[in-house]
């Protein structure tokens, strides 16, 4: 397959995640680097862009300029990285896909509803694929977790109980944090810091893995550190259509914990525990039996969640192999259609638009709810 040019706006000089997006590219080698505006600061993103191997007349000032330069070159990018700040998604997504490019943009999509709407009805109407790489589901656990809720394993489920606890943002944070500061700036993050950034991570997997639609939310954002505006901590009851129950917490002031998304799926069958800290394991217990591991690579499983597996049991894959598992069917899909071949559902295995937009809903459903003294809010 010849590899398909992509562009890239942030990932500049220190930012954290667009330089894993970057080597998670790498990884299979379907696509390469070929244009960017990495930085709202012209020098550092030029400088950033030739070390990264680009050359000088792709390097933008501007992701406009970037989209329409772009969009007018024979060899132009297919498709677009966006991996900025939260504010700025809309518009950058929306400027490539007014030109008819392909999006990939990392979570949580937009501030509104509206704006995620619309960007959903314009890849919708040019015909345009658009990921949201939401990591945790390019784990090959989560691929065989889900096929075996949906092949019947746990039979209805009746609760679902999901964790984020992080510590990072226990103390207050200034511009010498190693990560971005920007979270708790309301006119960067948005309504919501701690829900958005990692709470809609747990919306997200429950959905992928269990295929649960939430119905309604009550919902908790606490900011439980002095002088700060946005949430650090938040809870979250949640109804599901069907009946089941669900208990979201997310908190970035729990010492102790750095990155331990934990999911806890109890159906009539049995139960299912995975932990994104040991991603290459999850548990099982049947109704009456005792619990069961399964291991990455050493158990059979499914040709649906094997073929994301790329190393024997016993070397941890991670990450990096997670973003990887999200860009190799999305660049795989586009390829696809750049033939003009027909993409069926099953080639469009990533986190799509519409996922990103049940995040935003979401996020938006549960700042609502908090407002309101923590009533009960319609999705
Ligand atoms: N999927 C995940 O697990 C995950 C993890 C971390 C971050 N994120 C998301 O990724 C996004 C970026 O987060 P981060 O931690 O890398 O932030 P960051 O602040 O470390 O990096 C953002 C980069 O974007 C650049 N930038 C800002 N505005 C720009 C513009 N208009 N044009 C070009 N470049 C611009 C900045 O200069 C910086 O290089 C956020 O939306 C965040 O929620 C997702």
């Amino acid at each position: 397959m010849t590899q398909i040019a992509y562009g890239m706006v942030g990932g500049g000089p220190g930012a954290f995640i667009g330089d894993v997006h970057r080597k998670a590219i790498r990884m299979d080698g379907l696509a390469v680097l070929k244009a960017g505006s990495f930085s709202r600061d012209s020098e550092k993103s030029k400088a950033h862009g030739r070390e990264l191997g680009i050359e000088d007349d792709r390097l933008y000032s501007d992701y406009r300029e970037m989209a329409r330069k772009e969009s007018e070159r024979a060899d132009g990018i297919k498709f677009v990285v966006v991996v900025t700040p939260n504010s700025t998604h809309f518009e950058i997504c929306k400027a490539f896909l007014e030109k008819g490019i392909h999006v990939v943009c990392d979570k949580p999509l937009t501030w509104t509803v509206e704006e995620s709407e619309e960007l959903e009805r314009l890849s919708r109407e040019k015909d345009l694929l658009f990921g949201v790489t939401y990591t945790y589901t390019g784990y090959p656990c989560v691929k065989e977790m889900r096929k075996l809720v949906s092949d019947g394993l746990l039979g209805k489920i009746r609760f679902v109980n999901a964790e984020y606890p992080q510590e990072w943002l226990a103390n207050p944070v200034d511009e010498s944090s190693p990560l971005a500061p920007w979270r708790t700036d309301p006119a960067v993050s948005g309504a919501s810091n701690c829900l958005g950034d990692i709470g809609s991570h747990i919306e997200n997997l429950v959905a992928t893995i269990t295929g649960l639609k939430i119905e309604r939310v009550c919902a908790r954002l606490d900011s439980l550190v002095d002088g700060r505006t946005l949430d650090d901590n938040a809870s979250v009851m949640v109804e599901y259509a069907g009946g089941a129950k669900g208990l979201y917490w997310s908190s970035q002031i729990a010492f102790g914990y750095d990155n331990a998304l934990r999911i806890r799926i109890f159906g009539v069958k049995g139960g299912l525990e995975w932990c994104q800290e040991d991603p290459d394991h999850f548990i099982f217990t049947p109704n009456g039996a005792p619990k069961q591991i399964f291991s990455r690579g050493r158990d059979a499983f499914s040709a649906e969640a094997q073929r994301y597996s790329r190393i024997p049991s016993g070397h941890p894959e991670g990450v990096y192999e997670a973003f990887a598992n999200i860009y190799k069917p999305f660049v795989e899909a586009l390829a696809k259609k750049l033939d003009g071949k027909k993409l069926e559902a099953g080639d469009l295995d990533f986190p799509s638009v519409g996922a990103g937009l049940s995040g935003v809903r979401f996020i938006n459903r549960c700042v609502e709810s908090n407002k309101n003294g923590s009533t009960w809010v319609d999705m």
